[in-house]
């Protein structure tokens, strides 16, 4: 028979989580878990960084998140391991935050999730929560349900939860413990008094809607935020055909409160593990109901086509036959992290090379391990005797830096600002030829 909850799980003092998966996503769950009060172990199929996690090695950057893992597994409230089973088997609350990956098709590779489920099904001999916290295509949470159901495991047993995370990379520490929302997709209201708990939420708005409501909640903001970026884009096209600097633009737009100053800075592009991944997902599941997405289609050909817009631009200055040589500064797909999965500045690299280009790198996060390209560890020696230097990625070291000694040490004086983040007005006085989209 089914019992109330807390006596199961110590609602009101912490609970015991057991979270599934020591990726970015699980890692920084479990960490924050951990600091709410939870008792938290985190699992992980991969013996080489849960080796590493016990002796507070992690395997991803994120600022704060190393020294929070130590200080609270050395607390007690945070514990790694990689049995799996048992774990599954021993907590009443079970976190998945497995890695859900794209295939060909633009659809997601489920098979993790569907190892984890096959594991908890096998093992649930007393009740259970199972989060989903790994975005999934709508209808995913559905089937976990049924298939609890049909192999037999008595609806009283276990509820599931959709619980999406809208963790920015580099940001995550903050975005968990300042979260703008809690999402909650559930199928009955037994879970919820936990759910009300689990993160300390204080004043944060909680959203309660069906299971494939809040797969679905996910996929809009990606969407949407996708969406203003590939607005963006293209109102700082229009804005270069007017001679119009597109910042004045963003500038107007952003004094509104219905648009908001957020996502609407034009460039390379978004890339990373979320964007484009839940974009190409969102349209497959569209898809399967034969739902037409032109909105979509058109946010993603934007996108894909402001490489060859910036590189056009180059070439326009530095034509690629005559076999020059530039720099791109910044290969993530953002400032902040160390993360290269679908980065804008990897395709420029990539197609300048096929074009001709000899091209040198510098990244204070990444040396790319590539002999078509020169990685340098230096900043300014990666720009020695370049033709044009083109900005990536808008860190911070590149927006602040000593932009004499650049001008000094390079050949050309082209300047290709693909982020739009530099002072152009500076550059021009120093002589650089300043280059990019939307700006005057
Ligand atoms: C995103 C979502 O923001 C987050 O809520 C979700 O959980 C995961 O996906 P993230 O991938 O870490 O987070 O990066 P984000 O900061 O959103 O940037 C995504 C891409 O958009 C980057 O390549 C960034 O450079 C680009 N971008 C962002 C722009 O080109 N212009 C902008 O104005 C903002």
């Amino acid at each position: 028979m089914y019992k109330p909850i807390f006596y199961e799980i110590g609602l009101k003092e912490f609970m015991k989580i057991c979270v599934v998966g020591a990726g970015y996503v699980g890692l920084t769950t479990a960490a924050a878990l951990a600091v709410f009060g939870h008792e938290v172990q985190c699992v992980d199929t991969d013996q080489v960084k849960i080796d590493d996690l016990l002796q507070g090695k992690i395997p991803i950057y994120e600022p704060g998140l190393e020294n929070l893992i130590i200080e609270y597994s050395q607390k007690n409230r945070l514990y790694f391991s990689n049995k799996i089973v048992e774990s599954i088997r021993d907590y009443s609350i079970i976190l998945i935050a497995v890695g859900t990956p794209s295939q060909n098709d633009g659809s997601c590779n489920l098979s993790f999730m569907k190892q984890v489920v096959e594991m908890i099904v096998a093992t649930i001999n007393s009740y259970k929560i199972i989060i989903t916290k790994s975005t999934v295509p709508p209808g995913t949470n559905e089937w976990i349900h049924r298939t609890f159901i049909e192999m037999g495991v008595k609806d009283d047993l276990f509820d599931i939860v959709s619980n999406p995370e809208f963790l920015r990379e580099g940001r995550a520490l903050w975005d968990i413990f300042h979260p703008n929302k809690l999402v909650f997709g559930t199928k009955t209201d037994r879970p919820l008094e936990v759910l009300k708990e689990l993160y300390l939420n204080g004043s944060t708005p909680l959203i309660f809607t069906s299971l494939t409501g809040a797969e679905l909640i996910k996929y809009a903001s990606n969407f949407f935020l996708a969406t203003k970026i590939s607005f963006a884009n293209e109102m700082a096209r229009i804005c270069d055909a007017f001679q119009v600097d597109y910042a004045d633009i963003k500038k107007g737009l952003g004094t509104d409160p219905r648009i908001g100053p957020d996502f609407l800075n034009a460039g390379l592009g978004f890339g990373g593990s979320c964007l484009p991944k839940d974009l190409h997902s969102l349209k497959h599941s569209a898809l399967t109901h034969n739902i037409e997405t032109k909105l979509l289609d058109a946010v993603m050909e934007i996108n894909d086509s402001q490489i060859e817009l910036y590189l056009q631009r180059l070439n326009n200055v530095l034509p690629a036959s005559e076999g020059k040589q530039i720099t791109v500064w910044g290969v993530t797909f953002k400032p902040g992290t160390d993360d290269l999965r679908s980065s804008p500045a990897i395709t420029l690299i990539q197609q300048s090379i096929q074009r001709g280009y000899t091209v040198h790198t510098f990244d204070p996060m990444v040396k790319l391990d590539s002999c078509d390209v020169t990685s340098h560890s230096d900043q300014y020696e990666s720009v020695n005797n370049s033709d044009a230097l083109i900005i990536a990625t808008e860190w911070e070291q590149f927006i602040h830096c000593d932009w004499s000694e650049v001008q000094g040490r390079m050949k050309g004086s082209i300047v290709l600002d693909a982020r739009n983040c530099l002072d152009g007005e500076m550059l021009r006085r120093q002589g650089l030829l300043y280059l990019g989209v939307g700006i005057r």
